[in-house]
């Protein structure tokens, strides 16, 4: 084999490998070349998700390496679900996954104006603009467009009285998502969970007090809010009540078990009598643990380990409902709503420990074998449950994000209760600021200001596009409405309301 000259190297004992293989094949970019080539990865993520931008956006099937479908409207989940290798392209996943993780709703948005700006970067790469150059620009552009958007800003009016604005945002930013049919409930749904748990005086929401659980079947508009704890487990055992009022709650982490042996130790049972003893050993410990929790003043257990049959059968005689295989963040939740402590050994509890709601009951649904366990009336009640049903798993799961980006919203006007109005309108009087702004720069940034404001245009000419109307025409008319009236509230009309007005 004769090696290409600089793809061999040796290492420290002299054995020789290769540097990069097919090295002959390999093409290195550099300069502008690297940079277009980065832009063009980046647009083609862009791309991709455009189509899906605004009310009458697509959305998209995805099918993963195992053959699992998900059909989603929500950016950061298409890009997170899609393979790509480019590092640049990589970037944007990233982009989109910090505004879900941020802001929880606009991933998709995110990710079309980032692809326009470097559209328009590479523009103006072409004319010869140094990259330092433009990226000054843009920064000065942001700038510009940031200190705009706060003389443009209305301040929002909801109150924990007048819930219809707060309805209003939570509606919007569902109308581009599958469940819209049903829109005004589920906006009403997730207005009143954030509402519930959100704390008045820091004005900040725990997004780990809303839990969001789905269970096939129903229908859509059977979905409902539940003030309380909603876990996925039954009674263990048949005979045991459906509904409990007034129960203290024992959060148990440890198996309703007798101790075993540990690894190391062997226990060998010879003979019937060695049988017999151990028996009766097991059977005093499960009598002494049922003890232990009913003297402590206990009304449920509650436990994250399973028991076998015997004890079951034990603490049905005992009167002493219990759940097993409850999952460690149901545990959590439990506690936090009820009030009560995890209690990993069974002396350790007593009665301060004990959780307390109000009732605890089974809900069944029509035919089905399938029980789930509503605890309610908790005494800690902020905690709430979004409890959906859906014809199949892709709707629920798709349902259950178009509500965290719901939440998120309403979540965000708690926090910064100022407002601004979508469909574009905001992006377009935005570019006109960027635009007047550009005139009356004199050296070349205002290339890359201008550029800034086409950028901007792209929001709304992918929300034209999508809706069938005619892009240019559109946008032109809307910015010459905008100038002509002073109002910023103008935007694309996708829904065909007849008015751009986007109150
Ligand atoms: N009724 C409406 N009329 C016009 N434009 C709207 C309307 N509702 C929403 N929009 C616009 O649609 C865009 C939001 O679309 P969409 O929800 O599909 O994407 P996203 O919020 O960016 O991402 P995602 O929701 O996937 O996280 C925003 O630009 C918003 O202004
Ligand atoms: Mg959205």
């Amino acid at each position: 084999m004769t090696a290409i000259p600089g793809t061999v190297a040796f290492d420290e004992y002299g054995r020789p490998f290769i540097i990069i293989r097919n090295q002959e094949k390999q093409q290195r970019l550099t300069g502008h070349d690297a940079i277009k080539s980065h832009i063009l990865a980046a647009r083609n993520v862009a791309n991709i998700l455009r189509t899906s931008l605004g009310p009458k956006g697509l959305d998209k099937l995805m099918v993963n390496s195992d053959g699992d479908v998900t059909v989603t409207n929500d950016g950061a989940t298409i890009l997170k679900n899609m393979d790509v290798e480019h590092e640049i392209a990589k970037l944007m996943v990233q982009l989109s996954n910090s505004q879900d993780d941020e802001i929880g709703d606009g991933t998709t948005g995110v990710v079309v104006l980032a692809g326009a700006l470097l559209e328009q970067a590479e523009q103006l790469l072409d004319k010869g603009i140094h990259p330092i150059r433009i990226a000054d620009g843009f920064e000065f552009a942001a700038k510009c467009s940031t200190e705009h958007l706060k003389t443009i800003t209305e301040d929002f009016k909801g109150t924990p009285e007048n819930l219809e604005p707060y309805i209003d945002i939570a509606m919007t930013s569902l109308g581009s998502k599958i469940i819209n049919k049903h829109h005004r409930q589920m906006a009403e749904i997730a207005v009143q969970a954030v509402l519930a748990v959100m704390d008045p005086v820091t004005r900040d929401v725990n997004f780990e007090l809303i839990k969001i659980e789905g269970k096939v079947g129903g229908r859509l508009e059977d979905t409902v809010l539940v003030r309380g704890v909603v876990v996925d487990k039954d009674f263990s055992h048949p005979q045991m009540p459906k509904r409990l009022e007034d129960v203290k709650l024992a959060i148990l982490t440890c198996p309703f078990e007798p101790p075993k042996p540990k690894t190391k130790h062997k226990l060998d049972v010879t003979s019937v009598d060695d049988y017999r003893a151990l028996r009766d050993y097991e059977r005093e410990k499960f009598t002494e643990m049922v003890k232990q929790v009913k003297d402590a003043g206990t009304t449920l257990a509650i436990c994250q380990w399973g028991f076998d049959d015997e004890a079951n059968h034990l603490l049905l005689q005992n009167n002493l409902p219990a759940v097993r295989w409850v999952g460690g963040p149901e545990i959590e939740l439990i506690a936090i709503a009820t009030g009560g402590r995890i209690v990993p050994r069974f002396e350790e509890l007593t009665p301060e420990k004990l959780g307390h709601a109000g009732v605890v009951r089974e809900l069944t649904f029509g035919t089905t074998k399938d029980r789930m366990l509503v605890i309610e009336e908790c005494k800690n009640s902020r905690a709430v449950t979004i409890f959906i049903r859906g014809g199949n798993k892709m709707i629920i799961e798709e349902a259950k994000r178009s509500l965290h980006d719901a939440l998120c919203t309403v979540r965000n006007v708690v926090k910064d209760s100022r407002i601004l109005y979508g469909g574009g309108a905001a992006e377009i009087s935005c570019a006109l600021a960027c635009m007047a702004q550009a005139d009356k720069i004199g050296t070349f940034e205002q290339y890359a200001f201008r550029a800034f404001a086409e950028a901007l245009e792209s929001v709304p000419m992918a929300l034209a596009e999508n809706s069938g109307l005619s892009p240019v025409d559109t946008i032109a008319e809307i910015k010459a409405r905008q100038l002509s009236d002073n109002n910023p509230a103008l935007g694309i009309d996708c829904l065909n309301r007849g008015t751009p007005s986007m109150y």
